[in-house]
């Protein structure tokens, strides 16, 4: 079992690349379902999500070339030439969600789906009602049974005005793939405007779709009957780059974020320098630089983009418990995503939590101490508390970290951190 371990105290020199974002890469993977052309996908991170969501696409008779040197690889080149095999199976499923994202394009290339209920995990619910309802108005009839979706359009799927009763990720990805072999045109209104969206789109129209509206609340799809082969390169990972961001807010020091773009971090960017981070924009990268010892309070609520996005929200409570005032916290997006909460209080913190809000009084000092991850983001919001805090943390359960953080203790070791993975 391993552990990470953090001798606390010491800010952060040097550069850090920017991995490619692994929320636009589990989408773009998917969709080279729909094609039985070669799609070559460049920038994947290294993550474990990256890896079983490859094998989940292998298991459906893809050939990922790449995926025996997986570490090493930049490009993947995906071939749905044959798909054998339309189930996405529970054990597989359970261990990474987002594998729900190859219902759409599975029922749009052939016809039929099964896939396991994804079910819920520690921050929340995560129900799947507004993809199948979606997927349903584009003429796919859809049943639940024993734990699965099973999912079937034997006349393939037809255009169809959709309208999203909330903003959901998942759900745009997930009709915006199987929209695009519909027959006819299709409207979607209330689309997330995610920047992986965005990347997701792209993708598809390089591989002939026909999408208007990409990055607004209106995507209108006209179907085609086939795609093409193409390459991509998946964009910068959006949320790792603000994670790091907010290592040198709370640990201090300067970092060169390459590859990272100002575009896509604006709304973040105001955040960061409200809190009291300045940053330089380069043709390749962003400087961050924390422009003094202290740190101020902010208020911030989770949104769909172009909002704070809920991915960044434990980090930012962990930075703003060594604030100089009181912050408010409130997470309008999931509805258990403080599990972090618990944990930074052990080192100290002073968090007060009242439904969705967290209300976070700066403390002078955090106290180094034996925490637990719970999940992804809580994960390295526990990591960056303990680059500031007082003596040695040692964070349990790293595997959650490793689903969405390519080499993060190497990287984090190259600017100076006191940072190790340990044995235990
Ligand atoms: C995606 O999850 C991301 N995951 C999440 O990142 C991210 O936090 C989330 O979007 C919000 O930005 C991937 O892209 C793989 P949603 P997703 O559908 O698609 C409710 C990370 O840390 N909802 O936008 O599951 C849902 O319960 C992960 O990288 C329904 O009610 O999120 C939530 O309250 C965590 N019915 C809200 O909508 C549905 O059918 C937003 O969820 C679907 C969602």
């Amino acid at each position: 079992m391993e552990k990470i371990s953090i001798k606390g105290g010491k800010p952060l020199f040097g550069q850090v690349k920017i991995s490619g974002s692994k929320n636009s890469s589990l989408a773009i993977l998917a969709s080279c379902l729909l094609t039985d052309k070669k799609i070559s996908i460049y920038g994947v991170p290294k993550l474990t999500d990256t890896f079983f969501f490859l094998e989940l696409l292998s298991s459906f008779g893809v050939k990922v070339e790449g995926l025996k040197n997986f570490k090493n690889v930049d490009k993947f080149v995906l071939s749905a030439k044959k798909i054998t095999n339309f189930n996405a199976p529970y054990n597989l499923v359970k261990k990474m969600r987002a594998s729900i994202l190859v219902l759409g394009p599975l029922l749009a290339r052939t016809g039929k789906a099964t896939v396991s209920l994804p079910g819920g995990c520690s921050i929340g619910l995560r129900p799947v009602d507004i993809h199948l309802k979606s997927l349903e108005k584009l003429g796919a009839r859809i049943s639940i049974e024993k734990g699965y979706i099973n999912a079937v359009a034997p006349k393939g799927l037809r255009g169809n005005k959709i309208i999203f009763p909330k903003v959901s990720v998942g759900a745009t990805v997930n009709v915006l793939m199987a929209s695009v072999l519909a027959k006819g045109t299709t409207e979607i209104y209330n689309v997330a405007k995610e920047p992986e969206i965005e990347d997701l789109g792209l993708c598809l129209k390089s591989m002939g779709a026909k999408i208007d509206g990409l990055g607004t609340s209106k995507i209108t799809v006209d179907g085609v009957s086939k795609l093409k082969e193409t390459s991509h390169r998946v964009m910068f990972d959006r949320i790792e780059a603000g994670t790091y961001a907010l290592a040198v807010a709370i640990a201090g020091g300067e970092i060169e974020l390459i590859g990272a773009k100002k575009k896509l971090l604006t709304f973040f960017l105001n955040i960061l320098e409200s809190i009291g981070v300045e940053y330089i924009v380069t043709d390749k990268s962003i400087i961050f630089k924390k422009r003094s010892n202290s740190l101020n309070p902010v208020d911030i609520i989770t949104e769909p983009y172009p909002g704070f996005p809920t991915d960044l929200q434990a980090q930012l409570m962990a930075v703003m418990s060594m604030s100089n005032g009181t912050s408010v916290i409130t997470e309008n997006i999931f509805e258990n995503r403080f599990m972090h909460a618990p944990e930074l209080i052990r080192m100290g913190a002073k968090i007060k939590l009242k439904g969705n809000l967290a209300i976070v009084e700066g403390v002078k000092k955090l106290k180094g101490a034996e925490v637990m991850a719970t999940d992804l983001r809580a994960s390295v919001s526990l990591v960056l508390a303990g680059l500031a805090a007082e003596g040695t943390t040692n964070i349990d359960r790293i595997y959650h970290i490793d689903r969405g953080y390519q080499d993060i203790v190497k990287k984090l070791q190259i600017c100076g951190a006191n940072i190790n993975r340990i044995e235990v």
